[in-house]
């Protein structure tokens, strides 16, 4: 199969890890009989740099026109001062919007292998925690109205959180569909007891859960999930949430596998376009010293084999040779333990793609 990937390296440590994930998508061409074509497009703060927005209309016309999309992360300390209208981050959220990507897959997998990279204790954890968050993607308060103006003598700011009941409904079906296929639980996330926004939330997902009989399906607060992901993690299969909430239960979901450099997302829209990217961000601490963990990515990739290009066994293989990576003891820095083996961002992906 020919498929055409673009791909936003970003800025930071972007192009490290997403260099990797090629590596391993090149091999998966060797192996399968594949064709993939990848075309550049800057994005985020290095396209400030050369061009003076985070994506230009090229770039963006080149992403819409692709199979699917490959993104490293943006953003750094050099553009945290440029006008808001053009911040790296901007990208971003013009991409999810204008190719429509409003659903947003988030597994956090605590992979056994790294359970005493986990902060929680070996009880907790139990036999890994294996989750999955769907975070609504192109609403709410990240695409509201905002504004910020005099008042009485003093700034007053406002961000809007709107949601129709058709962006509610979308997401929530994608929500029960992934829950039947996998442990047909479902916990809606909302905070329905403060927001209109979470009441309409919340009875939209009640009609919609009469339609899924199999799953069962529960309301939860939004405060007490930020507080169960800690407490008992386990008790949950698939969460579904709005977008702010989902964004922040996420980056907490990801510690409990012991590193955000192992979180995969996927970012899909009613067809087969998708945007596949690490959960984390440019990582400017790290960047350009060739030691962050490419395994959030190199996942990434395999959820784009997946969700995009519907190869499910050359998306197993990239997973299957993660495990092996890690059952031989090797780790990046981030989920080094004493006696396991260090290696840098670009060992790490060669041993994956090696195993593949
Ligand atoms: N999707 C995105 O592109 C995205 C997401 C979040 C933040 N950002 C941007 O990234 C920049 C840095 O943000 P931040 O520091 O809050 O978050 P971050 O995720 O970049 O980093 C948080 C911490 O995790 C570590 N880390 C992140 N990814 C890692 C990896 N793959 N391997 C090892 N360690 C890793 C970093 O070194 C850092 O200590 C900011 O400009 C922010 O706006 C971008």
């Amino acid at each position: 199969m020919n498929k055409n990937i673009a791909v936003l390296a970003g800025d930071g440590i972007g192009p490290e890890i997403v260099a990797e994930a090629i590596k391993v998508l090149e091999k998966i061409t060797d192996k399968f009989g594949h064709s993939f074509n990848y075309t550049e497009v800057d994005i985020g703060g290095c396209s400030i740099d050369k061009h003076g927005v985070p994506i230009t209309k090229e770039g963006m016309e080149i992403c819409k026109a692709s199979d699917s999309v490959l993104l490293g992360a943006v953003g750094g300390p050099k553009w945290d001062n440029v006008d808001p209208s053009i911040r790296p981050e901007k990208a971003l959220l013009a991409v999810r919007k204008e190719l429509n990507l409003f659903a947003n897959l988030r597994p956090t997998k605590l992979f056994p292998q790294l359970k005493n990279a986990s902060p929680l204790k070996q009880e907790i954890v139990g036999n890994g925690i294996d989750l999955l968050i769907v975070r609504e993607l192109t609403g709410g308060v990240y695409f509201g109205s905002r504004e910020t103006k005099e008042v009485d003598g003093q700034l007053v700011a406002t961000d809007l959180m709107p949601y129709s009941e058709g962006e509610i409904e979308r997401i929530g079906r994608v929500a029960f569909e992934t829950a039947m296929k996998r442990g047909k639980k479902l916990a809606s996330v909302d905070k329905a007891n403060v927001l209109d926004t979470s009441r309409l939330w919340r009875k939209t997902m009640h009609r919609l859960s009469e339609e899924y009989p199999q799953v069962e399906y529960s309301d939860i607060l939004v405060d007490n999930t930020a507080m169960q992901l800690i407490k008992n993690p386990t008790q949950f299969d698939v969460l579904v949430t709005e977008n702010m909430f989902g964004d922040i239960l996420s980056d907490e979901a990801s510690m409990l596998t012991g590193s955000i450099g192992m979180m995969p997302s996927a970012s899909l829209s009613s067809g087969t376009l998708g945007m596949y990217e690490p959960i984390h961000g440019s990582a400017p601490d790290i960047a350009g010293m060739d030691i962050a963990n490419p395994l959030g990515t190199i996942l990434s990739a395999a959820m784009m084999l997946r969700y995009s290009f519907d190869m499910a066994k050359e998306a197993d293989a990239i997973e299957e040779a993660v495990n092996k990576v890690l059952d031989e003891g090797y780790r990046t820095g981030d989920i080094f333990e004493q006696g396991f083996k260090k290696v840098t961002c670009s060992e790490m992906g060669s041993l994956v793609a090696d195993r593949i």
